[in-house]
């Protein structure tokens, strides 16, 4: 037997249903239904529009209705599309060098940077790392993020990366959110191996990359690109390999240094992140490709950076998600309605394409076509702020929290006041 039910009434409904996917976007675009609902039908939508009007629906099917009182605005969950929530250890000590005015290479010869947090994972038990996930994941979901990509890459060994994905998997099963796996063993030459970097890079292809599919632990793979890690020559055919098995690939591009979003563009990635760096020669070779540009201000907030330039790649055509990048190093905040709505003060978003950058456009970035939007048959993933208005949420920067998340049809969190 199908369980139906009618939530609402909503102040403001945003389905964020019939945007295009790129360009800028103005705010008269947004579709608001006032004094909304939302029909769910098991996990997925069965019908938005007007409370009242699927009122008299919902008596038909025979619905429970789910009353909420006072003002609330209702909008899909948002999506996280760039996290490195699994890690073990702090790197609470970087934070503060950096912020005392030391390098990069004068943090990484005190013990610090990637590395540190490397030994720290591998230190850590897989049952350990999933702790940690499940506890971030939940945070997130408290901020209604109902989606998270999450990303090894302080493994850097076949074993160790395993130890990661099968983490992430495990800490899947056990949240509301939904998380998505993403390998990342290309993210330093690790310090300790016994080669090249051509030579590691081979042996993740041949001995992790069929390990990932038999125990379907991902079907994403990520790099980071940059002189502190893999140049373009060298990941080329470790893109390409990856590609003839089939995964879809993500990469770490532009950060400090160009480079990434070439090879993105070259081979066909899903999406370029980072992208602080870019000129326009870059923005341009984006905006005219299918890769999806991810901004990640926790990241230029975490270091002290430049913002990607989100207005440029909007302007000339492009697609834009925004992620948190949470991660014990660069973004250590992980507040993703926050940088989302900082980034969008500093790069002059409208608030529609802040709100695409973790709706929609983010589900594109992941390649999910069951979420992102209240469209009927999507997931019924909804995060219920209490406003009247839905500019509150991103005018209070983050500092207004949902009320109510919704994942699946199921009420995963509620802080209503009773
Ligand atoms: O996305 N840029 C490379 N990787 C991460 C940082 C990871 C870390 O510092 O631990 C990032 O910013
Ligand atoms: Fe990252």
């Amino acid at each position: 037997m199908k369980k139906i039910k009618l939530i609402g009434p909503f102040k403001q409904l945003l389905p964020m249903t019939g945007l295009p996917l790129r360009g800028a976007l103005q705010d008269e675009e947004l579709l608001i239904i006032e004094d909304g609902g939302v029909l769910v039908e098991d996990n997925v939508i069965y019908a938005t529009g007007r409370f009242t009007d699927l009122m008299s629906q919902a008596k038909t099917l025979n619905a429970e209705l789910v009353t909420l009182t006072g003002d609330v605005v209702c909008l899909p969950g948002f999506i996280d599309t760039h996290t490195h929530i699994c890690f073990g250890g702090s790197r609470a000590n970087d934070y503060a060098m950096r912020n005392a005015g030391k390098s990069y290479l004068e943090i990484a010869k005190a013990g610090g940077g990637i590395w540190d947090t490397v030994t720290q994972t591998r230190k850590a038990s897989k049952e350990q790392l999933t702790t940690g996930i499940v506890a971030r994941a939940n945070r997130h979901l408290r901020h209604g993020v109902t989606t998270i990509e999450v990303k090894s890459g302080y493994g850097l060994s076949v074993d160790e990366e395993l130890k990661m994905l099968r983490a992430i998997k495990t800490a899947d099963k056990n949240i509301p959110a939904s998380l998505i796996p993403t390998c990342l063993a290309a993210h330093m030459f690790p310090k300790d191996y016994n080669g090249t970097a051509e030579e590691y890079l081979s042996e993740i292809a041949t001995s992790l990359f069929p390990k990932l599919k038999e125990e379907q632990l991902t079907n994403r793979v990520d790099a980071f690109i940059e002189e502190s890690a893999f140049s373009q020559e060298v990941i080329r055919p470790y893109f390409e390999k990856a590609v003839s098995m089939g995964f879809d690939i993500t990469v770490h591009a532009d950060q400090f240094s160009t480079g990434g979003s070439e090879i993105a563009v070259e081979i066909g990635a899903i999406s370029a992140d980072h992208l602080e760096a870019s000129t326009e020669k870059e923005i341009n070779l984006l905006a005219s490709s299918n890769v999806i540009a991810t901004a990640l201000p926790g990241a230029s907030m975490g270091l002290g950076c430049n913002y990607t330039p989100g207005r440029k790649i909007l302007d000339a055509g492009g697609t834009l998600a925004i992620a948190s990048d949470w991660n014990p190093g660069s973004a250590p905040m992980g507040n993703l309605l926050m940088q989302a709505t900082v980034f969008g003060t500093f790069e002059k978003l409208t608030n529609l394409e802040i709100l695409a950058g973790i709706t929609t456009r983010a589900a594109a970035a992941l390649k999910l076509t069951d979420r992102g939007s209240l469209e009927v048959g999507h997931l019924a993933d909804l995060t219920i702020f209490p406003t009247h208005d839905y500019k509150e949420i991103l005018y209070q920067q983050g500092m207004l929290i949902p009320s109510m998340v919704w994942k699946e049809g199921d009420l995963v969190f509620n802080g209503q006041k009773a």
